[in-house]
């Protein structure tokens, strides 16, 4: 499977395979990654995973797993053995859940790499506060990220606003994953600590997550087209 330059991720959340694939068979496995998340698996499992491989493309299983440690390390070797280039674990389950699952990988040889949620790009400093954590959400994400690559993880998903200070942090090596993309005229939706797409490299981002701003624009490709116009003017 080629490994495209490319930063870009595109998020296939979709109710049904027919309509991922439609937008899958649009784009160019040379030019992005996608990304299969709970709703299309849900629907669909492990045949969207192999139906989006057939096509060429290196696939993010974003599943998110947060569980005891022996059921989140068994999780991220089955999404291993898919094949996947990329799947992740909730950081907020903790350096031994993070452990076990790092480890099954290097111990079966499997080179997926292996990310860590750390705050919920939808999340606000208030929404935060309501499940107990009193610190910023900028605190919250440097405290799980260093978690994370204590944990022997390779990087994380993180807001583009915490990019920047990940880099210092955890070094440029490390992955920094980033939703909450938005090209100038997209609209916001139900994410809160959003970007712009060159505005987010510039500071440190090493993949951008990209959904709606193409999958709901009305020319997806004409969507696509201009983000990574904004990239190559910026780069
Ligand atoms: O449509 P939009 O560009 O907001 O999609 C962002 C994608 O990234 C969604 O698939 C969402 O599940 C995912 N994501 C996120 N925030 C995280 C991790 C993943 O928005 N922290």
């Amino acid at each position: 499977m080629p490994a495209p330059e490319s930063p870009l991720i595109i998020a296939l959340d979709y109710p049904d395979l027919g309509a991922a694939l439609q937008l899958a068979d649009a784009l160019d496995p040379a030019r992005c990654r996608v990304k299969v998340g709970k709703e299309l698996f849900t629907r669909a499992g492990p045949a969207a995973v192999e139906a989006l491989h057939s096509r060429g493309f290196q696939v993010f299983l974003d599943l998110k797993f947060h569980d005891i440690p022996n059921t989140a390390a068994g999780a991220v070797e089955a999404a291993a053995d898919l094949g996947v280039w990329m799947v992740n674990v909730h950081a907020a389950g903790g350096r031994r859940m993070m452990e076990a699952s790092a480890e099954r990988l290097v111990k079966r040889g499997l080179e997926t790499h292996l990310i860590a949620v750390t705050v919920l790009t939808s999340m606000t400093d208030d929404e935060l506060q309501e499940t107990g954590v009193a610190d910023s959400a900028l605190s919250q994400v440097e405290r799980l990220a260093r978690l994370t690559q204590e944990s022997g993880l390779d990087g994380v998903v993180c807001s583009a606003h915490e990019s920047a200070r990940l880099r210092e942090l955890c070094g440029a090596g490390f992955l920094k994953v980033t939703p909450g993309i938005r090209p100038p005229s997209a609209e916001q939706g139900d994410q809160r600590r959003v970007m712009t797409p060159d505005a987010a490299m510039a500071a440190g981002s090493t993949h951008l997550v990209i959904g709606r701003a193409v999958t709901r624009a009305a020319d997806p490709m004409a969507a696509l087209a201009d983000i990574e116009l904004a990239l190559a003017g910026s780069s």
